[in-house]
């Protein structure tokens, strides 16, 4: 596994085509700082530009957190304006995972709440331990959940539910999560990173560029008319068209082979 470059909160990996990304403030439970913030918009930029890395594993360090939400000593003093741009600057991140391109998988190995929820949220897929919370306890702090929660929560889990959790700031487990489409699947934490590693390799086994085309189509048509999301579709599809990977993938098929793809 080969280590990129230290950061300060996470630790960052790149094998065999995959990133892994690891939450690393144990004695904060993983808490986001700014700093975090800073340190994770630079590796997603970075596997971004990546054509060696196909997808990513995005984790916590520990068995306890992945992430226990935005770092609440430094919530506690911000000015309304410092707030206005500290959620910015959350979005800003949220979006870069979510637009990233490519598959990230959240392998959450423990407490996922505030911003730690909103954070998985952001992931295409998300695996969780059987221990693991989700929950937006914002509201108990005196603050709404600002990296995104109130959007791709309702998104995700529609928005009575959405209401609910956000509204009362209560968590919900694994199993729960899994009921009601939060999670993707719940597995073992000895498993855990296992698991994370044949979902992602579901996906990044098929044609890099149709995954890129078809996470553009299902975000931006989720904030469209099915009209207007179908329209985007046919000209992705069209897209999709021009590929060298077209002609292998479907020229794989009918000559009874494995495709070959080389993200062109
Ligand atoms: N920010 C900063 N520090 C945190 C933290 C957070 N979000 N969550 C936990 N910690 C720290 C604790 O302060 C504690 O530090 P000390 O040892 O220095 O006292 C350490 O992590 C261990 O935490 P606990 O002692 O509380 O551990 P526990 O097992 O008793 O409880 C927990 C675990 C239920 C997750 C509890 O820590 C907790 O409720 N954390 C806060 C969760 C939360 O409210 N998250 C939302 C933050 S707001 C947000 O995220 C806004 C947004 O959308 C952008």
């Amino acid at each position: 596994m080969l280590s990129v470059t230290p950061f300060q909160t996470i630790i960052y990996e790149k094998r065999d085509g995959t990133a892994v990304v690891t939450l690393n403030r144990p004695k904060a439970l993983n808490a986001l700082n700014q700093q975090s913030l800073t340190e994770l918009l630079e590796v997603f930029e970075d596997i971004r530009q990546d054509d060696a890395v196909a997808g990513v594993i995005l984790t916590g360090t520990g068995s306890k957190a992945f992430a226990a939400g935005a770092d609440i000593r430094e919530l506690a003093v911000l000015t309304p304006t410092e707030a206005a741009t500290l959620s910015r600057h959350g979005h800003a991140l949220m979006d870069a995972i979510e637009m990233l391109g490519k598959p990230v998988v959240a392998a959450v190995n423990g407490y996922a709440l505030g911003g730690g929820c909103e954070l998985a949220m952001a992931c295409t897929v998300r695996i969780a331990v059987e221990t693991a919370k989700f929950g937006q306890p914002e509201v108990t702090l005196g603050l709404i959940p600002g990296y995104g929660g109130t959007q791709r929560l309702s998104r995700l889990v529609g928005k009575g539910r959405a209401l609910q959790m956000i509204l009362s700031g209560g968590s919900i487990d694994a199993h729960e999560a899994f009921r009601i489409g939060l999670v993707n699947e719940v597995t073992s934490g000895d498993e855990l990173l296992g698991r994370a590693a044949v979902m992602l390799t579901s996906m990044t086994v098929n044609a890099p560029i149709a995954l890129r085309l078809a996470i553009e189509a299902i975000n931006q048509g989720l904030d469209s008319s099915l009209d207007k999301g179908c329209a985007l579709e046919a000209s992705l599809f069209g897209l999709c068209a021009s590929t060298a990977d077209r002609a292998e993938g479907t020229g794989a098929f009918l000559a009874k082979r494995k495709p070959e793809f080389q993200g062109k």
